[in-house]
């Protein structure tokens, strides 16, 4: 069963549901309709309540009160809205989302309240799907979840919604589903998805959506020159692919391709990472995922901006064929790469797509990947690094990801540090100092891109979350897909 999402600005208490919810302004409990209507049935037990229990609304703030069947729905829930001036779409987003988690629980259909009817519709269709999200798909007998939330009516007060609005909010609920697209690749354990499942999801969201899709194989790989990224994926059973999809409209105001890190398994190869910890880096095709959310939300838009997602894909494992330390290879555009140390898989296998990603002339290349312990060392677990020559680009970057609610903060391309990638036998060592790790991995990556306007994200913190929070649930988040999604937009104008 899949999600449905309505709006009305009939009588929310008219309609039968297993959950109500209803959002509701800081210090505004005793004029919001709803609430007041909910009082008087309950003779007045409801606010005397709230304000024992110091329930005031404040940002996130939930109540959940017995409705005492009483009521057309099982379960009442109040949700703090805060107050009606910080209430932007980012906190619009991350309430609903919240409250649709805590409602859905064990419900198969919701009512929201929204506390007014100056709201952001897009943002709160958003919110409605990444709240509603689950990976439960390995799951069985007790564990098994009983109900799937399949109807969730939004009420606004006041006037009927108008087709505007009704397609806003259908418009968001469609970008969560493809936000959901990219954290359930990345939720998917490495013995499932692999490159050769990976490339299948591709074909599969290219069809969806009509796009042109690409894949090459192991031997097409290396026929192509991307002998970077052959060297990656050698030492796997599971054969690495080179994915490139395109959408291309009729009339297009600009070229952007994206770039996105598909490791579907990072054991460092050779150099084998401690055992703590391994697991996670199933989610090493963060970057990958992204660009296959981001593909599905521009079949949504259909913007008149060319967009390309491009995606390497490998699986970087210690092996008698593996790549070593000490190795040289020719990258795609003739550049000859010292391998110093195999858990730096990511760069090489980025450093073959960027070349192939300048070859298509683009106004713009957008890489995304969980490339180095180092960004999250330097920003915390859910900030992203991003790095780019252009004040223009960074700007148009951090005005995306404000409007989409995630977190990014530009890094420097530290000349000086450029110097540590000089081989002594090679053009470029693979790595650099340990020091400033994520900005080495970013100069590394600029000797691939020429003169294309380009921007790196260094997604590695933010792909995981460690708790539900907001729009995140425990597990694969689905960063940057909004962010890229309204980078796209803004190039559209
Ligand atoms: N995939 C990792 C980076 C990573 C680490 C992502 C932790 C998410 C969480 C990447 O391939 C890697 O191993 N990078 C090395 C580079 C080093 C060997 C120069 C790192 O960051 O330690
Ligand atoms: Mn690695
Ligand atoms: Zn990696």
């Amino acid at each position: 069963m899949s999600l449905s999402v309505s709006i009305s600005s009939s009588d929310p208490l008219s309609e039968s549901a297993d959950a109500l919810l209803v959002c509701v302004y800081a210090s505004a409990l005793g004029e919001h309709p709803t609430i007041r209507a909910l009082d008087r049935t309950l003779g007045g037990a409801l606010l005397a309540h709230a304000k024992a229990v110091e329930f005031e609304g404040k940002p996130e703030q939930l109540l959940e009160v017995p409705a005492l069947g009483k009521f057309k729905q099982a379960r009442l829930l109040l949700l703090g809205a805060g107050a009606p001036e910080d209430f932007t779409s980012a906190r619009q987003r991350s309430l609903i989302a919240s409250g649709v988690r805590a409602a859905g629980q064990g419900a198969k259909s919701v009512v929201v309240v929204l506390p007014s009817a100056s709201v952001d519709l897009r943002a709160i269709g958003e919110g409605v799907g990444l709240g509603a999200y689950r990976f439960t798909k390995y799951f069985t007998g007790e564990r098994r979840p009983k109900t799937e939330l399949g109807k969730v009516s939004v009420c606004i007060p006041g006037a009927k919604p108008s087709l505007e609005t009704k397609k806003a909010l259908a418009l968001g609920l469609e970008l969560a589903r493809a936000v959901g697209i990219a954290r359930d690749a990345v939720n998917e354990p490495p013995n499932v998805l692999y490159p050769e499942t990976l490339a299948k999801l591709a074909r599969q969201v290219a069809q969806a959506h009509k796009f042109k899709i690409k894949i090459l194989d192991k031997r097409g790989i290396l026929a192509a020159g991307m002998n970077l990224h052959y060297a990656v994926g050698q030492g796997s059973v599971h054969e690495p692919r080179f994915i490139h999809m395109t959408y291309a409209p009729r009339r297009k105001k600009k070229k952007v391709v994206f770039v996105g890190k598909g490791l579907t398994f990072d054991s460092g190869g050779l150099c084998i990472k401690p055992a703590a910890g391994m697991g996670e880096m199933k989610s090493d095709m963060g970057g990958a995922a992204a660009v296959l959310g981001l593909m599905a939300a521009v079949g949504a838009l259909r913007p008149d901006v060319e967009v390309h997602g491009i995606i390497g894909a490998a699986e970087n494992m210690p092996d008698a064929a593996a790549y070593r330390p000490a190795d040289v290879f020719t990258s795609l555009d003739g550049k000859t790469v010292e391998i110093i140390n195999t858990d730096a898989e990511g760069r090489l296998v980025l450093a073959d797509a960027l070349s192939y990603a300048t070859r298509l002339k683009p106004d713009l290349i957008v890489d995304a990947a969980t490339l180095t312990g180092a960004a999250l060392v330097a920003l915390g677990k859910s900030c992203s690094a991003f790095y780019t020559a252009d004040d223009q680009l960074a700007r148009s970057l951090d005005e995306a990801a404000r409007g989409a609610g995630e977190s990014f903060w530009r890094m420097p391309l530290l000349e000086d540090l450029a110097e540590s990638l000089k081989s002594d036998i090679a053009d470029l060592k693979h790595t650099g100092d340990r020091y400033g790790g994520s900005i080495t991995a970013a100069l590394f990556l600029r000797e691939f891109v020429g003169k294309t306007p380009w921007i790196h994200c260094d997604i590695a913190g933010p792909v995981l979350s460690e708790r539900a929070k907001g729009v995140l649930p425990k597990g694969a988040t689905g960063h940057p897909v909004l962010t890229f999604t309204r980078l796209v937009e803004s190039l559209s104008g």
